[in-house]
């Protein structure tokens, strides 16, 4: 029997009941993208609010934690992870859950008592030393010197607020080295297993703490660390939970899993199984741009990013082989995975393909970028995430491994800024372009500025922009003119742009005041719609100078080959041009 079944049995044989694991993603608690501890679905509950199962409960939950996310790749951490819990809702307290873990660890699971630690609550202004915990840990034969007192590590919390209490925490000795006399719970070589948390306060929004209407019994177990434990290995992944992911990660690269290529391999392992959970959970979530779905297209992009570090073929179906082993593992402990098997695959699937078609391109134009410097500058890794749909935090780490640094906050603001000037867009106060963002979307985005300035120089300075759409077809580009196009300016005015396209020019964009931009004679369409700090987008030394939101490619010669499809009245005084790039 596994762990997680152990466990269970164990509780349910002291009267709990075992209730299902909820979703990642938590049904009712918008204030957090995913459930990072077991207790978190049971906070109604444990305010008060009657369980239908009654008051003892057991589970194993899955749990997700992103904060520490760019840690992955050591031995302990994971973004994913399940956690055994056992509850009482107003029933048993302390005595009885102390006494319990003590004897399912060392009974059940046959760990040697003289390995195990544990922390008590010291006590503080508001709330006493924990000497019930104390003594009860004493009569289980746990020496004095193995009982260590602490104050903030023993006082438990899911972030700012909500329901708390005090706790112990089991330590257990994962070393081969003798175990120490005394317990330092600063010592690495001891690691904390389980925690029992006391759960009867309630700290609100503004600090002040009240007493719950029970006195609850929250617990956790965290099952990777447990397990390796179990099975005698100091590094996570090779336990038994991790073993036939890191193999079969090995066999498709055909690399050895050893100090050079642990590191990619480990986060692979981690960010796929992570990627699992969240796509087969009934929330739906899909990679995207904004919270659940940026940190799974976070996850899945830099899985591959490590995967073409180890040499692995990108474009091969590895991501579904490591998929589908994790899916069979785990589907008779969660259904939604059998549930949502080829949903996926899919995800998976796809969100790979889009990004392969950029990364190469991302990773050359970082390489460029980064030449002879030592700093990323905002405008680069604003562009390395549009464009070829870099997260941040992936050109943070490649930064890293360089020993350059990144403007992250230079880039937050131009993030900023863009999500303003995209919901300005795509709330239709623009005849803009805007609402797309892909690859060929970005190259006819910087085709209209071409084609702007071309006609400015064939037609006359009189042509203004009137609106533009684009699509990943074609663009359409509106603009003031008398006349319909002869020939022969339809004509110079593709030969322009082409000439251009070929020079290679550099597209560059700064930040400036409105007024600025104006006064330096960049082109505009509503002024007034623009807020006070505007994007100047520029191409080549003054060929065309814009106020954008972009995205736009960073080199003309990008665009390929500019031709006109159509030419035809608009409205009055407005001509239409229909082009495409190919
Ligand atoms: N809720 C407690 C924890 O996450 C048990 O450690």
């Amino acid at each position: 029997m596994n762990l997680k079944d152990l466990y269970i049995e164990f509780f349910v044989r002291h009267n709990h009941k075992q209730i299902p694991s909820a979703p990642v993603v938590p049904e009712n608690d918008p204030s957090v993208l995913f459930n990072t501890a077991g207790m978190q679905p049971l906070i109604p509950y444990l305010m008060g609010q009657p369980h239908p199962y009654g008051t003892r409960l057991c589970d194993y939950q899955k749990c997700i934690r992103t904060n520490d996310l760019d840690s992955v790749g050591d031995t302990t951490h994971h973004t994913f992870f399940e956690m055994l819990g056992n509850w009482s809702l107003g029933d048993y307290f302390k005595e009885e859950s102390i006494e319990w873990s003590y004897e399912f660890l060392t009974q059940d699971l046959k760990i040697p008592a003289d390995r195990l630690a544990v922390t008590v609550f010291a006590g503080n202004d508001i709330i006493p030393f924990d000497s019930v915990s104390h003594d009860k840990w004493l009569s289980l034969g746990i020496p004095e010197e193995r009982i260590a007192r602490t104050v903030e590590d023993n006082f438990w919390i899911a972030g700012e607020s909500g329901p708390c209490g005090p706790d112990t925490e089991i330590f257990y000795f994962r070393s081969e080295e003798e175990i120490p006399t005394s317990f330092d719970p600063e010592d690495s070589r001891w690691v904390e297993i389980w925690n029992n948390v006391f759960m009867q306060y309630h700290k609100d929004s503004e600090g002040k703490v009240t007493e719950l209407p029970n006195k609850n019994v929250d617990t956790g177990m965290g099952v990777e660390r447990t397990t390796a434990i179990l099975e005698g290995v100091n590094d996570n992944y090779e336990s038994s939970i991790w073993k036939d992911i890191i193999e079969m990660i090995s066999t498709i690269s055909g690399l050895p899993y050893n100090d050079e290529n642990k590191k990619s391999m480990r986060i692979i392992a981690d960010h796929m199984r992570t990627a699992v959970f969240i796509s087969a959970d009934p929330a739906g979530i899909k990679p995207s741009n904004t919270d659940q779905g940026y940190i799974l297209r976070r996850l899945i992009r830099r899985a591959i990013r490590h995967a073409k570090n180890l040499n692995m073929d990108i474009n091969s179906d590895w991501e579904r082989k490591i998929a589908i082993l994790i899916l069979d593992k785990y589907k008779t402990y969660y259904k939604e995975l059998e549930d949502n098997y080829q949903l996926v695959l899919d995800v998976l699937k796809t969100e790979k393909e889009k990004f392969n078609r950029t990364l190469e391109k991302g990773l050359r134009e970082f390489e460029k970028a980064t030449r002879n410097k030592n700093n990323i500058d905002d405008i680069t890794a604003f562009h390395l995430y549009d464009t070829y749909g870099f997260p941040i935090e992936l050109t943070v780490e490649l930064a890293k491994e360089r020993g350059i640094t990144v403007d992250e906050e230079g880039f937050e603001r131009k993030f900023k800024e863009h999500q303003e000037l995209s919901r300005t867009a795509s709330a239709g106060k623009f005849k803009g372009g805007l609402a797309g963002d892909g690859e060929t979307e970005t190259k006819y985005h910087t085709a209209t500025h071409l084609l702007n300035a071309a006609l400015k120089i064939v037609v006359g300075p009189d042509v203004h922009q009137k609106g533009s759409n684009i699509t990943s077809e074609r663009m359409r580009f509106d603009f003031s003119c008398d006349h319909k196009l002869t020939d022969d300016e339809k004509f110079k005015t593709e030969e322009l742009v082409n000439k251009w396209i070929q020079e290679g020019l550099e597209v560059s964009v700064e930040e400036m005041k409105k007024e600025e931009a104006i006064a330096s004679g960049a082109e505009c369409m509503f002024i007034e719609k623009y807020p006070d700090i505007v994007t100047v987008y520029t191409i080549g030394d003054n060929v065309s100078k814009e106020l954008c939101g972009g995205p736009h490619v960073s080199n003309t010669r990008e665009l390929g080959h500019f031709k006109i499809a159509k030419e035809e009245a608009s409205s009055a005084g407005v001509r239409r041009i229909k082009a495409i790039l190919e």
